[in-house]
């Protein structure tokens, strides 16, 4: 039974060297909201893939002594091979080097020079060349960048501009009328601010270098790195060409995720180019905190990168998704360390969940030979963990749709706690001392079982590898019907099921031998 369909997209990654925990996070967070998407009866598409254009990656290139073609191929295969080591599950991956990018790009520009909304002018400015952002001699801070605060270049060139001036009243009032149209809040308010400072017209091509789209009807000009790539959440979806069945299908976008420093760019230059286009606007544009690492911002110059390959062969792929997704409260910053990462996976993956689910499946195993008995009657701290774990699922469905991923977590985190308590307070070990209290331990062991399921469909988008190890644990690898989110409902769990104890699912990582 499908809800409708769900089109969710990151930004297209910057060849410009190999990405970080920064980058990763963003994927990871789409890939979660995704495969929950998904499990929740939505028809899903999911898009990544790489801004591949632009002054920066020429310059880089350059520097690698490599032609741009070259270098972006090895970059781009080295964030494919990353992203699959991460288990993001895209259906989608776009090149804005693709012939089919290319055509819709100069597809684009060509119907808004043709209708009035592209215009020739000569362009004096400044341009920050990391971010690809012109800039106003009135908005710069100390003569730099306000977005990144590095120096900015001067440019003189014969330029297209775009006519944002015109689209700027109708995206104020989008803006008013759609309260969950940029989001959180925070963001929302610095963008009105932002549009009512006053925008100009957006200097929309470049002739100073080569590496880029050529404009249609001027080839001495490529197209503005940031219009090309905006463009790719149409152009993956066959946009203006032939077979535009995906575009039917999946337009508007339900959620651009991406990092606050790019929210400007999608939520002002973006809507205002669909409008010209006469297209539909997304439905939300999420802006994401930073991760900035004790020393400051992330960042290349700094050597300060955070490798997140090193990070998944060290430490497990689940560990290092769950670790990103619960450490990044919504909406703002994050910190990371390798110290906090390493107390999450003993606190929260080693010793809640691990340790529930190890000492659950080896009482059953000891009082019942691992067989699961038809529970009786609940008392009153089996209704407790019974109406936790049904309510849990509707928070986290609720936190999802606000793309709040680290509360759906702590969500799902409590019921683990509520489970483990649950332990403590039927204290099973006691009632095996009593024959007469056999019938009370099976329904504490089925209980027990029951919540595990509730917690391994629950976690199974944030931590894609766990689900099959707990089910073949839980003896239910064979029961797909029971791993679904519909299954979420208490008692399902079939009584006779044997449950088997195997590996631990996360071993606690030594931290005695460290300084
Ligand atoms: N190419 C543009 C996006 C075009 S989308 C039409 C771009 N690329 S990027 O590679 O520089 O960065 C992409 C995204 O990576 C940022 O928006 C942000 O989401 C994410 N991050 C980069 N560094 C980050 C952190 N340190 N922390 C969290 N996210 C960060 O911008």
């Amino acid at each position: 039974m499908s809800k409708g369909t769900f089109y969710i997209t990151t930004p297209i990654y910057y060849p410009s060297s190999n990405l970080h925990i920064g980058h990763a996070y963003t994927t990871v967070a789409a890939d979660a909201i995704a495969r929950f998407k998904k499990m929740t009866g939505y028809k899903t598409r999911f898009l990544t893939g790489s801004d591949e254009h632009g002054q920066k990656i020429e310059r880089a290139a350059k520097a690698g002594g490599k032609t741009p073609q070259e270098f972006v191929d090895e970059v781009v295969a080295g964030i494919k091979h990353l992203w699959g080591k991460l288990e993001v599950d895209y259906d989608d991956f776009i090149r804005t080097t693709e012939e089919r990018h290319k055509s819709v790009v100069a597809a684009v520009f060509q119907r808004l020079y043709d209708q009035g909304d592209i215009y020739k002018a000569s362009y004096e400015g400044w341009y920050c060349t990391p971010c690809e952002a012109f800039w106003a001699e009135s908005r710069l801070e100390d003569g730099n960048c306000p977005d990144c605060g590095r120096p900015v270049e001067l440019l003189q060139e014969e330029s297209y501009f775009f006519r944002m001036s015109k689209y700027a009243q109708r995206l104020l009032q989008h803006i008013e009328e759609h309260p969950e149209f940029i989001q959180p809040t925070a963001r929302r308010n610095e963008m009105v601010s932002f549009i009512k400072s006053g925008l100009e017209d957006l200097c929309v091509s470049r002739t100073t270098f080569n590496w880029g789209i050529p404009v249609p009807f001027n080839s001495k000009h490529v197209v503005y790195v940031w219009v090309d790539a905006l463009t790719n959440y149409i152009s993956a979806l066959g946009y203006g060409t032939e077979d535009d069945s995906l575009f039917r299908k999946y337009w508007p976008a339900d959620v651009h995720l991406m990092g606050k420093d790019i929210v400007r760019f999608h939520s002002i230059i973006w809507p205002m180019l669909l409008m010209a286009l006469g297209l539909e606007l997304p439905r939300q544009v999420v802006g994401h905190g930073w991760i900035l690492l004790e020393s400051g911002k992330m960042s290349k110059s700094r050597g300060n990168v955070v490798d997140p390959l090193t990070l998944v062969d060290k430490y497990g792929v689940d560990s290092i998704r769950y670790y990103l997704l619960r450490e990044m409260p919504f909406g703002s910053d994050g910190s990371y360390s390798e110290d906090a990462l390493v107390e999450r996976i003993n606190k929260d993956l080693a010793n809640d969940l691990g340790n529930l689910v190890s000492r659950s499946i080896a009482m059953a195993e000891k009082y019942f030979k691992g067989q699961l008995q038809s529970p009786a009657a609940p008392e009153v701290p089996d209704q407790e963990l019974i109406d936790l774990a049904e309510q849990t699922s509707a928070i986290v469905e609720e936190l999802m749709d606000r793309s709040d991923i680290s509360g759906a977590l702590a969500a799902i985190w409590r019921l683990i706690g509520r489970a483990n308590k649950y332990v403590d307070e039927t204290a099973p070990w006691a009632l095996a001392k009593d024959p007469a209290k056999n019938e009370r331990l099976a329904t504490v062991m089925y209980n027990l079982a029951e919540s595990l399921r509730f917690i391994t469909v629950m976690v199974s988008p944030f931590m894609p590898n766990l689900p099959d190890k707990v089910w073949s644990q839980l003896g239910l690898a064979g029961r797909p019907e029971l791993h679904t989110w519909s299954s979420l409902s208490w008692g399902r769990l079939p009584a006779g099921t044997v449950v088997k104890r195997g590996p631990a699912l996360f071993p606690r990582i030594d931290t005695a031998g460290k300084k």
